[in-house]
This record gives C-alpha cells, sequence and structure tokens, in this order.
C-alpha cells in the first residue's frame, strides 16, 4: 500500500476554482463514501506512524509527479456499523467539505467564539470531551482516519455539541487553503505520528516551515499545545518550536500537564509501554 493513496475524503469537492471568499454550512449531496469502505475496525488510527517500511514510500523529493510529503499514511481497513451509520447520516450536517474558499467561522459556528482547530484527532474522543467542557469556545477537528471521522460525529450527535465540526483533509492543504491568518485561538496537537526513523523525519508535523504555517494561523497570544510519546520527536519538537518565528515558550522548556487535557487513545498506549508523555505550549508573539 502506498501511504499516498488519494486522501479519503468523502467531502473534498476538488473544486478550486471558486471566487466567493467564505464558505458556507454545506449539506452535500455528493457523497463519495468509497473509499471509507474497507478501513480498519474500530482499532482507531495505525500508530505505526512510519514504523511500517511496506506502508511507507519515499516520495516529495522532486519525483514524476512531485507529490507532496505528507505527514500521515492512509491506512486500509474497516469502519464499525455504527461509525459507518454516523458517517453517513451526519458528515453533511457537521463536515465541511475541503475546498479552496476561506472560512466564515461566524457563519460556521453561528458565533464570534474563539475558534481552536485540533489537528489529528484520532478517534476523537478527547475532541468532544473538550468541546462539551467548553461550550464558549469554538472547535474544529481535522482527520484524515474515516472510521475516527465516524466515531466523533457519533459523539457530537450524542452530546449535542453545537460548538465542533470537523474537516477530512489533509490538515496542511486545508491551513492553507481555507484558514485565515491571525484568525485562529488555538492549536492541539496531541501524539502525532512520530515518523521514528531518520528517512521519515521529513513527514513529521513540527518542524519549520509547517510550524510556521500553524504560527501564521494563530492570534495573538493564541497557542500552540503538542504532546507526545516519543522523546526524540519531544526533543526536535521543542528546537523546531524555539527555532519557529513569532511563537515564545510559556515555560522553560516542557511545559506540565495542563489539566483540562483529557487522556487520549494514543496516550494511553504511551503510557502502557512505560514511554513518558512529554508537552510544549507555545504562545503566539503580540505583532
Ligand atoms: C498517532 S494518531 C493520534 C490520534 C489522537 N490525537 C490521539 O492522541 O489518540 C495521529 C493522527 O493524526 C492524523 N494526521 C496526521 N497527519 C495529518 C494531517 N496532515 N491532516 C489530518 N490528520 C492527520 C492521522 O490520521 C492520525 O489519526
Amino acid at each position: 500500500m502506498s501511504d499516498e493513496s488519494d486522501n479519503a475524503s468523502c467531502l473534498d469537492s476538488g473544486d478550486s476554482a471558486s471566487s466567493d471568499d467564505s464558505v458556507p454550512i454545506h449539506r452535500r449531496k455528493d457523497d463519495a463514501t468509497g473509499d471509507s469502505a474497507g478501513q480498519d475496525g474500530d482499532a482507531g488510527p495505525d500508530e505505526g506512524g512510519g514504523q511500517d517500511d511496506a506502508a511507507v514510500t519515499d516520495e516529495g523529493g522532486g519525483g514524476f509527479f512531485n507529490r507532496p510529503v505528507r505527514t500521515y499514511v492512509i491506512r486500509a481497513g474497516r469502519m464499525t456499523e455504527s461509525e459507518r451509520r454516523n458517517y453517513e447520516e451526519l458528515h453533511q450536517v457537521w463536515c465541511i467539505p475541503f475546498e479552496h474558499r476561506t472560512l466564515n467561522f461566524a457563519e460556521i459556528f453561528g458565533n464570534t467564539n474563539p475558534v481552536t482547530i485540533e489537528v489529528g484527532f484520532g478517534m476523537g474522543q478527547a475532541t468532544a470531551q473538550i468541546a462539551a467542557e467548553h461550550p464558549d469556545m469554538n472547535y474544529l477537528g481535522i482527520e484524515v482516519h474515516v472510521p475516527g471521522v465516524g466515531r466523533l460525529l457519533g459523539e457530537i450527535k450524542k452530546r449535542q455539541l453545537k460548538n465542533l465540526f470537523i474537516i477530512e483533509h489533509d490538515a496542511l492543504e486545508i491551513l492553507e487553503a481555507m484558514i485565515p491568518d491571525g484568525s485562529i485561538e488555538a492549536f492541539h496537537i496531541f501524539f502525532p505520528d512520530p515518523w521514528p526513523k531518520k528517512k521519515h523525519h521529513k513527514r513529521r508535523l513540527m518542524q519549520r516551515p509547517r510550524t510556521e504555517l500553524l504560527a501564521s494561523k494563530l492570534i495573538a497570544g493564541g497557542y500552540l499545545y503538542f504532546v507526545t510519546d516519543w522523546e526524540e520527536y519531544a526533543q526536535s519538537a521543542l528546537a523546531e518550536l524555539e527555532a519557529t518565528e513569532g511563537l515564545s515558550n510559556k515555560y522553560a522548556d516542557f511545559a506540565p500537564h495542563q489539566d483540562w487535557r483529557p487522556r487520549t487513545k494514543f496516550e494511553q498506549k504511551g503510557l502502557d509501554a512505560d514511554r513518558e508523555i512529554r508537552e510544549l505550549f507555545f504562545v503566539k508573539d503580540e505583532a
């Protein structure tokens, strides 16, 4: 399997030619759930993060098609029946399609509360809990793992959340195409794929220029909160964030645990394997 199979987004219209500069909440008819069929059970996103060589091809080095280096792999697998049902019933209401158009958050959420983006929410349990506990904040969850999208849609319905929407697409492309500069209160990045092998480090999310792209989207005083159980990734992310213009570390080096953050599925895996949890909390400088 190639890690560069096309994104399984059911919502990617592929239409980049619109002149409208805001995105209303779409109730799309052109559901293309085909890619989600056959994805892996409810086991959640694969923890490999590049540990499985067979699943990873090196690309993006100016090859024939000059494909971008992705920070994720789309894994084959199945959705559970409830994830599939949630996905089919709810994605047109709570998923925003990827398009080359700037999002209008006031229109999406119906208010001007601050917006937090979570990149790679996995199965979304922490995402739903944080949104439920902070009704005066808005949340945008980004994930490419279709069963996780189905699972989080179910949580949104069950908890009747009004402050959480999902985009199923590559977060970096979303940031570039849809998110205005200086518009985001916070980024939550919990246990991103660590890509432990040196030849895969280029896939890591927490490195420049990706951290610079994230920083450009934050409002002054906004924050980027990153957590990992992979020590070497934590050290390299610390160095990359320190070197990212416009961001300052709120703490001397690693941050203390933020009490409001629920434990995630991948955090539990790290703890089960006796790995230390490392947290980084960087704040966007005043202009
Ligand atoms: C190791 S899992 C962690 C999931 C969850 N945050 C947790 O702690 O349990 C990393 C997740 O990030 C997602 N991901 C990685 N890069 C992404 C990107 N560029 N856009 C959207 N999702 C991404 C993967 O699909 C995967 O589900």
